[in-house]
């Protein structure tokens, strides 16, 4: 490779995260190839056509694909890169620890695979870098967590807050090698030991979700004493030292990385020797805060038995299709064990959904769901609800009752529409 010339890339596990960790090096100048072990999917993308919901992924796929390899075959990727990148997913065991099959397969895949580097960038326990180091000794090994968020993912990776690069000792080449591929991105650079970057990651999220929580918690107290948690949150964040973000309380935190870090963290101390007590709260307020929305409508509507409620939204967050322990799976079985009719409306989650909510009516537009309820929950924060004639909709409604999971509508428009409305952590508001 002469001087100037961009690294080729080797992509493993094309998930969310690998293919976004693809299209945007190709993107910025590499040859990347991504390898995947469902043929399906590498034909899929070598045809352009990508399936998942991400904002600009799509459009970088199709605008790079002359740098964009995509194979099925592992020799193909090795024999074309040397920075290996591991983006396999490692979704949860029945008991809360991460699966690392399919990181322990791709280890195995690579038991020859002479001077390559290895970047972990799927989240694996604390400790787990060191236990691959020792099976792969001629490889190369960085840790690399990924902090991108679904739904802003290309735009996360192009400007990263901070790149942690976990390096054993004495092999600091590797991190080198990797800091330079994401020089030309910014972000503050975190060069540390394998392990801590690999606490870094877990520890992030379970920060984040432990934010949310007590947001929660204190718009639930809001509830009792007549404060207005926006309010409360605008004060707070204000802070330096506390800061704006990820203090907007809601129905629950929920997707493939929260629930999931949260519990592999609390397990990993629990099997290191150390009780986590605040993870555990972190959790159960979070399950505690999806009933919160059933007891609403229980106060509003008496016994569910018979009601018609639509819920609008069913993806974890907007701007995704992802149903990974999205709360509205909890909060439909919820209403279906009270006797309640259930109908919903995503815009791009329902194909997913529907295998996942057995029972749940699937609407064709969030009017259509509302047509005929007794009440509606606003579970994810589309914007296009927003648009919504709420006006028109109250009048198909068989009454009009909106819970806010999101405290996303504007209570005083709602009350105009003649609407009851209430949202987390905030007064109630009657038809005006
Ligand atoms: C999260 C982290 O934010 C990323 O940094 C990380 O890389 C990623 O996990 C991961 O480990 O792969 P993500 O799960 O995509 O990203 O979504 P977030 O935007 O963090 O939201 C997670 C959940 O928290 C959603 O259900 C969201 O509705 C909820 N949330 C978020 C709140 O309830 N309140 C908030 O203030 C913020």
């Amino acid at each position: 490779m002469s001087e100037g010339e961009k690294a080729p890339i080797g992509v493993i596990g094309v998930g969310w995260v690998g293919l976004v960790t693809a299209a945007c090096f190709a993107e910025l100048g590499h040859e990347v190839f991504a390898r995947d072990v469902v043929p399906e999917k590498v034909e899929a993308l070598s045809r352009g056509e990508v399936t998942i919901h991400e904002p600009g992924l799509a459009e970088l796929v199709v605008s790079n694909a002359d740098r964009l390899h995509f194979t099925t075959d592992m020799e193909e990727v090795l024999d074309s890169a040397e920075i290996l990148f591991v983006c396999v997913d490692t979704p949860p065991t029945h008991s809360g620890d991460a699966d690392l099959s399919r990181v322990r397969a791709v280890v195995s895949e690579l038991t020859d695979a002479g001077s390559h580097l290895l970047v972990m960038k799927s989240t694996v326990p604390a400790g787990t870098g060191e236990t691959i180091m020792g099976e792969l000794p001629g490889v190369g090994y960085v840790s690399c967590p990924e902090f991108l968020k679904e739904g802003t993912a290309v735009q996360d990776f192009m400007h990263p807050d901070r790149v942690v690069i976990g390096v054993p000792e004495g092999r600091e080449e590797g991190g080198r090698r990797v800091a330079e591929l994401y020089e030309p991105l910014g972000g503050d650079l975190v060069m540390t030991d394998v392990t801590s970057a690999e606490m870094v990651k877990l520890a992030s999220n379970a920060y984040l979700a432990t934010r949310i929580s007590f947001i929660n918690e204190i718009a639930n107290v809001c509830e009792e004493v007549g404060a207005d948690v926006t309010e409360v949150a605008r004060g707070m964040g204000l802070d330096e030292r506390i800061g704006p973000h990820f203090l907007r309380p809601g129905i629950g935190f929920g997707g493939s990385c929260f629930p999931k870090d949260v519990s592999a963290l609390k397990l990993l101390a629990g099997n290191s020797g150390y009780h986590f007590q605040l993870l555990n709260a972190v959790i159960e307020v979070n399950e505690l805060q999806k009933r919160r929305v059933v007891n609403k409508l229980i106060k509003h509507l008496g016994p569910l038995s018979g009601r018609r409620i639509a819920l609008l939204g069913l993806a974890f967050k907007p701007d995704t299709d992802d149903m990974r322990e999205a709360s509205s799976l909890v909060l439909a079985a919820r209403l279906a064990s009270e006797g309640a009719e259930v109908v919903a409306f995503d815009p791009v989650a329902m194909e997913g959904a529907e295998e996942m909510l057995p029972g749940v009516e699937m609407a064709d537009s969030a009017l259509a769901a509302l047509e005929g309820a007794d009440a509606a929950v606003l579970v994810t924060e589309w914007p296009e609800f927003r648009d919504i004639e709420w006006q028109a909709a109250g009048a198909a409604m068989n009454r009009k009752l909106l819970i806010d999971g999101r405290n996303f509508l504007d209570p005083a428009g709602m009350a105009e529409a003649g609407f009851t409305w209430e949202g987390v952590g905030r007064a109630e508001v009657g038809p005006s």
